[in-house]
């Protein structure tokens, strides 16, 4: 099975797997764990902070960062369809009793007009008061969308100018980075929290950060334990960390390749495939266009050796490349792809 349904479906490789064996650890939630605290250090530089915390996971990451950012009441500002609203069961509500506004993104983005007009200041006493915006780069449901950086930093700036916290879920932070050609740190280094996750393209069994002022961490290591993700010998995982950001960087531009000769075979046989959307290592194929459900579609590809996922948009799949998809596995899918939908379509 050519298996494009996400980039958290890569195994660890065999170099991987020898950097975890490799690892020397110590108890992490008592700071004794060398391979964390490197790996920690690491990701600070990287996103441009002074500090990180090593996390099981993405969601934990976003959802320690909304609790130190915001306190119950609190209106959370962020694009309709991201990830901290739309999956992550209602986490800031649940976890930091937060008010969440979500508004129309273009391509995932939301500008500096949207955020002036949407914050609400307290000459109302009735309203939550506005206080923390979250943004997503790379935007998961837009299709892996880039925030251009002059965007990026203008919403920041009228962040900063309104006295809003602002959040960045960068998730695949290092897909944007490497697509725009520009130091991660320069796409992290404005925010007040940013998170990386290790599981996705980067391709490690698990593992995640978020990062920040000195002082806000320390803040987001207490609700690390509070919230269940202080571990112990966590340097098995976070070697594969370090080996990942060692490895696996560069080569995201290798995913973006094939996602890009993935889109443009698909849509010179004829598939709705929007070529201008494939930023990054994501395709999406609108299937309702050819007159087929998502369920057809998919099942059809799947006897064809395929596999995709579902997205937002109800007529939409979408195609994930990453480090176990090969150049050969992308001129397969292209062959198969419209075979599968074509006959499904004429049927
Ligand atoms: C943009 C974004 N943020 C956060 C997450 C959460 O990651 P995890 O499932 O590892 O908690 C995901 C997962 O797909 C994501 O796409």
């Amino acid at each position: 099975m050519i298996d494009l349904r996400s980039d958290t479906l890569t195994q660890p490789t065999a170099a991987m797997r020898t950097a975890i064996a490799a690892a020397v650890v110590g108890d992490e939630q008592k700071r004794e764990d060398p391979t964390v605290i490197a790996l920690e250090e690491r990701a600070a530089t990287l996103l441009g902070q002074e500090a990180a915390v090593f996390l099981p996971t993405a969601t934990m990451a976003n959802q320690i960062a909304l609790r130190i950012l915001g306190r119950p009441g609190d209106e959370l500002l962020a694009e309709e369809n991201s990830h901290v609203l739309l999956y992550e069961l209602g986490g800031p509500a649940v976890h930091s009793g937060l008010v969440t506004r979500g508004l129309p993104g273009r391509a995932g983005r939301l500008t500096p007009e949207q955020i002036r007009g949407a914050v609400r200041y307290d000459e109302v006493v009735h309203h939550p008061l506005t206080r923390v915006v979250s943004l997503e780069n790379t935007h998961n449901s837009s299709g892996g969308r880039v925030w251009p950086l002059e965007e990026l930093h203008a919403v920041t700036d009228t962040c900063r100018e309104l006295g809003l916290a602002v959040h960045l879920d960068g998730a695949r932070l290092l897909n944007a980075a490497v697509a725009l050609g520009v130091p991660t740190a320069e796409l992290g280094h404005r925010f007040d929290t940013v998170t990386l996750c290790l599981s996705k393209g980067l391709g490690c069994p698990l593992g995640a950060l978020v990062a920040g002022s000195a002082e806000l961490m320390r803040t987001a290591r207490r609700f690390k334990f509070l919230f269940g993700g202080a571990m112990r010998q966590a340097g098995i995982i976070a070697a594969a960390g370090v080996h990942a950001l060692d490895h696996h960087v560069d080569r995201l531009a290798d995913d973006h390749a094939r996602a890009r000769r993935l889109a443009e075979g698909l849509a010179a046989a004829g598939l709705p495939v929007d070529l201008e959307q494939v930023e990054t290592n994501f395709v999406q194929i609108d299937v309702g266009r050819l007159g087929l459900t998502t369920a057809d579609a998919l099942a059809r590809m799947r006897t064809e050796g395929v596999a995709l996922s579902i997205t937002v948009r109800p007529n939409v799949l979408r195609a994930v490349t990453h480090l176990d998809i090969s150049d050969d596995d992308i001129e397969r899918a292209v062959e198969a792809i419209p075979r599968a939908l074509r006959v499904l379509a004429a049927a």
